[in-house]
């Protein structure tokens, strides 16, 4: 499917995305990237890749792009991403979240692609009361806008699996190479850019605990993906629990710098702890993360001084 194969990345100039589209073109992808930049960015957008700046919002443009290119494999991953923004604003999360994955989605089917492949979210997703680690067949209960809208897309999608392939991909936390220092997204990146920046550090709370996954480790669940062809629901993580004070102290050691840090009282409604069981990515997707949390910080900082330092 892959050497030659047409792909839309839509959020492919964000995070996570720059890391796909550089994994799909070294393998002889033909790569679409849709997006709107907002906060993405375009010099993160390899020179072989096709880029289409639009808005997910906009459905007849969408439409139109994806049936001149016609895609055989799409991945959805732009979306409002911000946790703390989705409480801000919860009408614009769900817009982007909801009503973009659908305009994607009957693009995707319009264009007669084969394949959707939805970046959900696993870490905001199942919510406080959930077994750890959480295993996919936990009933969600997200705690904020942003984990209802990727349930509410998750079941969208649901609806419209008997028209398209569809797989859901549930990441916990994702760190690694090509975070987006300006953002305030994701812990490890803010804890780094932060700390080279000399800018005091504030930790809400310390003793709440996440999973992180290497950004790497999940574009190779992303490419495994290619293999399947019946909708299935995966959680893509480490299945180890960390705590925030852990991830700092394991960055103090690799930037080996001295921050100023204050601890602050956790955020309301902040998730307390966060698990997930990968079991069913082992087994059924022949994938398993392979970048242990000391390895992926060192690799995150060695990639951050190299670009900004
Ligand atoms: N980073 C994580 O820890 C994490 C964990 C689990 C799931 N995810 C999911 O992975 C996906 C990628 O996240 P990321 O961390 O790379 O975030 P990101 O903000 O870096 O990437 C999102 C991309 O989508 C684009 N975008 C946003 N709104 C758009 C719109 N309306 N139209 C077109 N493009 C738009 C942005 O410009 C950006 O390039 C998201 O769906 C996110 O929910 C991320």
């Amino acid at each position: 499917m892959l050497k030659g194969g047409k792909l839309i990345i839509t959020g492919g100039a964000g995070f996570v995305g720059t890391n796909l589209v550089k994994e799909l073109i070294s393998l002889g992808g033909k790569v679409l990237v849709v997006d709107n930049l907002s906060t993405g960015k375009l010099e993160n957008v390899p020179s072989k890749a096709f880029f289409c700046k639009e808005d997910i919002l906009n459905p007849t443009q969408l439409l139109e792009i994806f049936k001149d290119f016609k895609p055989a494999v799409v991945f959805h991953l732009a979306a409002q991403v911000n946790v703390r923004d989705s409480f801000r604003n919860p009408e614009f999360t769900f817009k982007v979240n909801v009503e973009g994955t659908e305009n994607v989605l009957k693009a995707s089917i319009a264009s007669e692609a084969k394949k959707f492949i939805f970046i959900s979210t696993g870490g905001a997703l199942y919510g406080d009361r959930a077994p750890i680690p959480t295993p996919e067949d936990f009933s969600p209960s997200p705690q904020s806008p942003y984990g209802k809208s990727k349930l509410e897309a998750e079941k969208l999608l649901n609806s419209f699996k008997d028209k398209i392939d569809i797989i859901i991909l549930r990441p916990s936390n994702i760190y690694g190479p090509y975070f987006n220092p300006e953002s305030n997204t994701g812990v490890i990146g803010i804890f780094i850019s932060k700390i080279f920046k000399k800018e005091p550090l504030e930790v809400y709370g310390g003793e709440q605990t996440r999973d992180l996954i290497y950004v790497k480790d999940v574009v190779k669940a992303c490419i495994k993906t290619l293999n399947l062809n019946q909708y299935e629901v995966f959680n893509i993580s480490s299945g180890k629990e960390t705590k925030i004070k852990e991830v700092l102290e394991i960055i103090k050691k690799k930037v080996k710098l001295v921050p100023k840090i204050s601890f602050l009282p956790l955020v309301e409604k902040e998730q307390l702890r966060s698990c997930l069981d990968n079991t069913k990515a082992k087994n059924l997707l022949d994938w398993r993360p392979e970048v242990n949390l000391e390895e992926g910080i060192d690799l995150t900082v060695k990639w951050f001084l190299k670009n900004y330092g």
